[in-house]
């Protein structure tokens, strides 16, 4: 079998799951693709930091170039986070013709468009399942399963940090803080939780969904944010009494040619699925002309299960690689109308 050799990006939380998905399910990976999967580097900051799992010193570097400039290495996982200098590390891998699978939703809902063209130019695939709602496949669904229907509405938690956070406070009367903390020690968190907390990483997700849903170039500045900072306990109490649960919810609504996205901590009623949504899961209501309401639930975020959305993305560019179609499953986002947040 043909060797396929990955550059990996990061060894935190993801990437070492990406290593323990590859190692652990090789011989399945070989039978869906026919190929062995090795990892020829990994780029980390600190090479002395101890870590989860035993890996080969030699594969571990502190210098990018080892990895973007090494020319054995067909696919490049990108699992580092953050838009500098990540943007500019993508962006050199794909000139020199490397596939690319990302996680980072930041980057990809600031900067997609131009990495997506980039991609396209040079016959590469880049792919960013594991970036919005970490195991569950809606960036799949959204591009392939919907291709044939008129999206009308998304609505969800795309959160796990927040829905965390806000699942315990209500289930357990636990304080915000101490929830938090507890959410980063279980790798849900962002390396800045801010961005968590405040909205910004929802918004960043529901950026991608609603280009990938309503074909319009939606930038995340277009995204009208709030966070979970401002929920105290007493509100979270008081709606339990009234019969509803507090959601961080992203909602993305067409009407005629206008696009509203917002996300928004929101009063559901406790009958709703919305509401039952526990812990780090996230869940997904699609509403297509055609298909009607469709719901898509699983964990957001964790080790595993982003794992299983990255390495499920370099399964398909090496069946891409070995029918000699990279880059044709590319599509750059389409830009009937440039959307300012004074049209929303
Ligand atoms: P971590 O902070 O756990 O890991 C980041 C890794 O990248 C570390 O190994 C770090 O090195 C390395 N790194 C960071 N910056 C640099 C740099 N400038 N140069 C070299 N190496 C660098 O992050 P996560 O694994 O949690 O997240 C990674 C990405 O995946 C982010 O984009 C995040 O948004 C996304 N994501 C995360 C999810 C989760 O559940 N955690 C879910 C879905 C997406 P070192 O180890 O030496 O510090
Ligand atoms: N910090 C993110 C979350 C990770 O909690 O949802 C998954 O994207």
């Amino acid at each position: 079998e043909k060797e396929i050799k990955v550059g990996l990006l990061g060894l935190g939380t993801v990437g070492t799951g990406v290593a323990k998905l590859i190692e652990g399910h090789q011989e399945d990976l070989i039978k869906q693709t026919g190929n062995r999967i090795t990892i020829q580097k990994i780029l980390v900051q600190d090479k002395d930091k101890k870590r989860e799992i035993s890996i080969d010193k030699q594969l571990v570097t502190d210098d990018p170039w080892e990895v973007l400039k090494d020319s054995e290495i067909d696919v490049i996982i990108e699992v580092m986070g953050n838009i500098h200098p990540t943007y500019e590390y993508l962006m050199f891998a794909l000139e020199k013709g490397k596939h690319v699978v990302t996680a980072n939703k930041d980057l990809m809902a600031l900067h997609g468009a131009e990495l997506l063209a980039m991609a396209s130019e040079h016959h590469c695939d880049l792919y960013y399942e594991a970036s919005v709602a970490g195991g569950i496949p809606i960036i799949r669904a959204l591009v392939e399963g919907f291709a044939s229907d008129r999206i009308t509405k998304v609505v969800g938690i795309v959160n796990g940090t927040t829905n965390y956070i806000l699942s315990k406070m209500s289930e357990e009367g636990l304080p915000f803080d101490e929830v938090l903390v507890k959410a980063q020690e279980l790798g849900y968190a962002e390396a800045d939780p801010t961005s968590d907390v405040e909205g910004y990483d929802a918004a960043r997700k529901m950026a991608i969904l609603s280009n990938l849903a309503f074909h319009m170039d939606v930038n995340v500045h277009d995204v009208e944010v709030k966070g979970i900072t401002k929920v105290t306990e007493e509100d979270i109490r008081f709606g339990k009494q009234l019969g509803y649960e507090i959601k961080l919810l992203g909602i993305a609504k067409q009407n005629d040619n206008l696009l509203e996205v917002s996300i928004q901590p929101t009063m559901v009623n406790k009958h709703h699925p919305l509401a039952k949504v526990s812990g780090v899961y996230n869940a997904i209501y699609v509403y297509g002309e055609a298909v009607g309401e469709t719901m898509f639930y699983g964990p957001g975020a964790g080790q595993l299960p982003t794992a299983t959305a990255v390495v499920s993305d370099l399964v398909t560019v090496i069946k891409q690689m070995n029918l000699g179609v990279n880059g044709r499953g590319v599509v750059a986002p389409y830009r009937p109308k440039q959307l300012k947040s004074d049209d929303l």
